[in-house]
């Protein structure tokens, strides 16, 4: 069993631990005496998950129902919210009840904003199901639903009261998404752990409870010290700019979200390499890592494309963007650049200096 406790405004503590989700009652108790618990899932994970997570809720004496929607980022909607809401009515949950959250990041993000805005705010639990949720996004209490106008538009930031990590659900997590969680994992070792990175690189197969563990304690770290994302929180979106622009490309389809962050990563550390603000070498160890894990380290797009697509990016505030550069793998810095100089500033960058056309 490994615990990690997280000190914002509200204080929770994540446990990792194999089949934990059958205990969940146990765990849910500790921190509530709620009447009721209303389990959110999706049309993916409540059939594997949802019976297990509720005889556990039954035994310790919630009063238990389970709310299930459609699998897929396009149900993080306002419209499935608005579902969430009427379920709520439909079972009387007042302010002492709960809700638990068992599934992906979609799933965690969208119970976490209906748990954050029905009756101006009741508590939630995280169950998060794949390992982008796991190391990611069932901590740190952002939640969120998309509009047309892009993902993640409304949302409110609400701490869960706990997070239960079961990486025994990854099981039955198909290939593309642990690919993907791959994405997240890797750009922690790059920002804050050369050790993680380096695990990563020479074990044949790492740990995965200990990886969950040091990513989930990297995120802890960094939302402790910034839990409303007015600063240093923007670490974790070493990769992000670049891939929020290939995933507008990719019109979202035919490239997840932890491979676009990954190719993003790379063609962004190249270029600050070659410009001599990251360690030599730093690129390439980034290169070999993506290529052992099955992510992409190239797209059909360049900067032409990507600089233009970078524009409205949520990191941005003003007239400047906000970049996460590698110093060197484990260290990295904020580096903003205005918007209207964003063209220059990369082609600048993108230069090969004489030397290195020299060599090669
Ligand atoms: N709040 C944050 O800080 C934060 C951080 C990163 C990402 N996010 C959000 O997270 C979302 C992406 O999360 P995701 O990749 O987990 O997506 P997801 O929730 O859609 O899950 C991916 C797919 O895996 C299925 N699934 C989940 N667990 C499974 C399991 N154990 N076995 C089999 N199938 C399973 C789901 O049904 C879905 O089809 C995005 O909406 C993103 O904006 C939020
Ligand atoms: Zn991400």
């Amino acid at each position: 069993m490994r615990k990690v406790d997280v000190k914002t405004g509200r204080s929770y503590s994540i446990y990792i631990e194999h089949g934990i989700i059958s205990e969940t009652g146990k765990y849910v108790r500790e921190i509530t005496k709620a009447v009721r618990a209303v389990i959110i899932s999706d049309t993916n994970v409540a059939p594997l998950y949802a019976a297990c997570v509720q005889d556990s809720l039954n035994e310790y004496g919630f009063e238990t129902s389970v709310f299930v929607f459609e699998a897929g980022e396009e149900r993080k909607r306002l419209s499935t919210v608005e579902q969430m809401y009427a379920f709520l009515a439909e079972h009387n949950i007042t302010r002492g009840d709960i809700i638990v959250a068992l599934g992906g990041g979609v799933t965690g993000d969208m119970a976490g904003f209906a748990a954050a805005t029905w009756l101006r705010g009741i508590s939630f639990v995280q169950i998060p199901t794949t390992l982008l949720s796991q190391v990611d996004s069932s901590v740190g209490g952002k939640t969120a639903v998309d509009l047309s106008y892009g993902k993640n538009l409304v949302g409110a930031f609400w701490q869960p009261s706990l997070v239960l990590i079961d990486p025994d659900t990854l099981t039955t997590l198909p290939d593309r998404f642990m690919r993907d969680g791959f994405g997240e994992v890797i750009k922690y070792g790059c920002i804050r752990s050369k050790a993680l990175f380096e695990r990563l690189a020479d074990e044949d197969s790492p740990d995965l409870d200990e990886i969950i563990y040091e990513c989930v304690s990297i995120k802890r770290d960094v939302v402790e010290n910034d839990e409303r994302d007015t600063g240093e929180r923007a670490i974790l979106n070493f990769g992000h700019t670049f891939g929020h622009a290939l995933e507008k490309l990719y019109k979202y389809s035919g490239i997840t979200h932890g491979e676009a962050v990954a190719a993003g990563a790379l063609l962004l550390t190249e270029i600050t390499e070659r410009k001599g603000m990251t360690a030599p070498g730093t690129a390439e160890k980034l290169r070999s890592l993506l290529i052992k894990y099955g992510l992409p380290t190239e797209t059909p797009y360049t900067l032409k494309d990507i600089l233009p697509a970078t524009s409205g990016d949520k990191k941005s505030s003003g007239h400047k963007l906000s970049f996460v550069f590698l110093r060197n793998i484990g260290d990295c810095f904020i580096y903003p650049v205005r918007i209207s100089e964003l063209e220059d500033f990369f082609n600048l960058m993108g230069k090969k200096s004489p030397v290195s056309k020299a060599v090669g």
